[in-house]
């Protein structure tokens, strides 16, 4: 690969360039790394955030949110999502990111850096390994569910629901479950999106991307409410999403709510280190993050602000499961009018927030694989996407060929992906960067990373970080496992 190989021939240079670990042997410093491979990080600062942004933005805020809200009974929902949100899932992405404009590399060597830098064992490395290997598996369902918003775009333009009964859009969508071709066809199209996307690097493909896929999602959800405020029912969509009833939550609801916070911020997979290697020196890292995580968290009830009205005015089951959107969308879109249109839009806007958000599930793997491989970025993009193609054909089964197969008892292999990523391997993850940034990492490089924010910011993130998140995620792990079992 071009620029692979040490730059600089000049010993002063090296000198510079090359660090010791405690075991006195020679280690690469960031500058190195940095030159090493290629790097092209993004110029401004407000890149990086749309960056982190359009990673957080995606399926979760748009289909996963709103079915999952619907599925565990609304507000209480909602409270404890916002709740697991702002009191871990950020302080553990602050924590990401530090790692990753420290280490200034791939989830795994970013954290070598750090592990050196602060005398403790590379065994930490595992936390980047078990990082890219959750965001792989996301991915393969990921692309799937990406996959039916592009056919739903297609389906929608071509007036295939106009004047459609709510039972007919139904067995539409169980049709199209019902073919692993179709299926197939449409994730490999969104495979290839990102493929391309990916391949063409941080600066040129992930810097453009960013800088379109966002406005493009807010000025589309802003149609959106305002269409389905006008012609829908509002009051019972804010009902639901606001006052708090307390039928459908549970102690798994918890758990649950746990999980979509990590998903929907991206957090747990390597993206933050990965998002935040690539950023501009002195940024202020906690501010950036927080304002992230607001901005996700307007998409998500922006988009149940558009969904849930049109569910409840066509007399629609909130807590049908992942198909919600696939529904209620198309039949209320199909019986209004300029419905074509406005369908079409919602599709389209889920499609491009679903590419902002694929692109972070592949990247840090890629940025590994580069690494540790020392191959092109194209070759890796490749060995991964093949990857992640045979495994998302394996979860398209899940919907037809392998319909009754339950693996648990109850969950088909879809889901036992869902499950596996969200409610386990995030948490795990997250868990593991939370003890090794509050409570490994030596606090005076965790302070200079931070070194833009105020000092009650700091020890308030600090506090969060070892206290709060690992004592909060034990705790909701071991309650859900044990009525796993009982
Ligand atoms: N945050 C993305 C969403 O809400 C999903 C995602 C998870 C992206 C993990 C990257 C990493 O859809």
């Amino acid at each position: 690969m071009k620029g692979e190989s040490f730059p600089f021939r000049c010993p002063c240079a090296a000198t510079l360039l090359l660090h010791y670990n405690h075991d006195n042997k020679p280690v690469l410093s960031p500058l190195t790394l940095l030159a090493r491979n290629g790097f092209g990080g993004w110029k401004s600062r407000t890149t990086f955030v749309l960056a982190l942004s359009s990673s957080a933005v995606g399926l979760g805020n748009i289909w996963r949110f709103s079915y999952l809200t619907g599925e565990h009974g609304g507000a209480p929902f909602v409270i404890s999502y916002l709740l697991c949100l702002f009191l871990i899932a950020v302080p553990i992405l602050i924590a990401e990111v530090v790692i990753g404009t420290h280490g200034r590399g791939s989830p795994t060597v970013a954290i070598r850096w750090a592990t050196d830098r602060s005398l403790l064992s590379r065994n930490w490395m595992v936390i980047g390994v078990l990082a890219c290997f959750t965001g792989l598996l996301i991915l393969s369902y990921y692309t799937v569910v990406a996959g039916w918003g592009l056919a739903y775009a297609g389906f929608m333009a071509s007036g295939v629901f106009a004047a459609a009964s709510a039972l007919t859009v139904g067995e539409h969508f169980g049709d199209f479950l019902a073919s692993p071709r179709t299926l197939m066809y449409w994730q490999s199209l969104f495979l290839l999106m990102t493929v391309v996307a990916v391949s063409m690097g941080v600066r040129r493909g992930l810097g453009l991307l960013v800088w379109i896929a966002l406005p493009t999602i807010m000025v589309l959800l802003g149609v959106l409410v305002v269409f389905a405020v006008e012609n829908g029912d509002i009051k019972a969509a804010q009902e639901f999403l606001f006052s708090v009833k307390l039928m459908d939550f549970s102690a798994r609801s918890v758990l649950v709510a746990l999980g979509h916070a990590f998903f929907t911020l991206s957090v747990g997979v390597g993206a933050g280190i990965t998002y935040g290697a690539y950023a501009p020196d002195r940024i202020p890292v906690g501010r950036s993050v927080v304002a992230v995580a607001v901005f996700d968290t307007l998409i998500s009830i922006a988009a149940g602000l558009a969904i849930f009205p049109i569910v409840f005015a066509n007399n629609i089951e909130p807590s049908m499961g992942p198909g919600l959107m696939f529904v209620s969308i198309p039949y209320a879109f199909g019986n209004i009018m300029q419905g074509e249109l406005f369908g079409t839009l919602f599709f389209a806007l889920v499609v491009v927030a679903a590419l902002g958000s694929a692109v972070a599930l592949m990247e840090p793997i890629i940025r590994v694989l580069m690494q540790h491989l020392r191959r092109p970025r194209f070759f890796c993009v490749l060995v991964v996407a093949a990857f992640v193609w045979l495994l998302g054909f394996a979860c398209i089964l899940s919907f037809n060929i392998w319909q009754d197969e339950h693996w648990f008892g109850t969950w088909n292999f879809f889901e036992v992906l869902d499950v596996l990523t969200a409610d386990l391997l995030l948490p795990l993850v997250s868990l593991l960067t939370a003890v090794f940034v509050g409570w490994f990492m030596r606090v005076e490089i965790v302070r200079m990373e931070l070194y833009r924010e105020a000092r009650l910011f700091f020890w308030l993130w600090r506090f969060l970080l070892r206290y709060v998140a690992p004592s909060a995620i034990g705790v909701i792990l071991v309650a859900a496992g044990l009525r796993f079992y009982s």
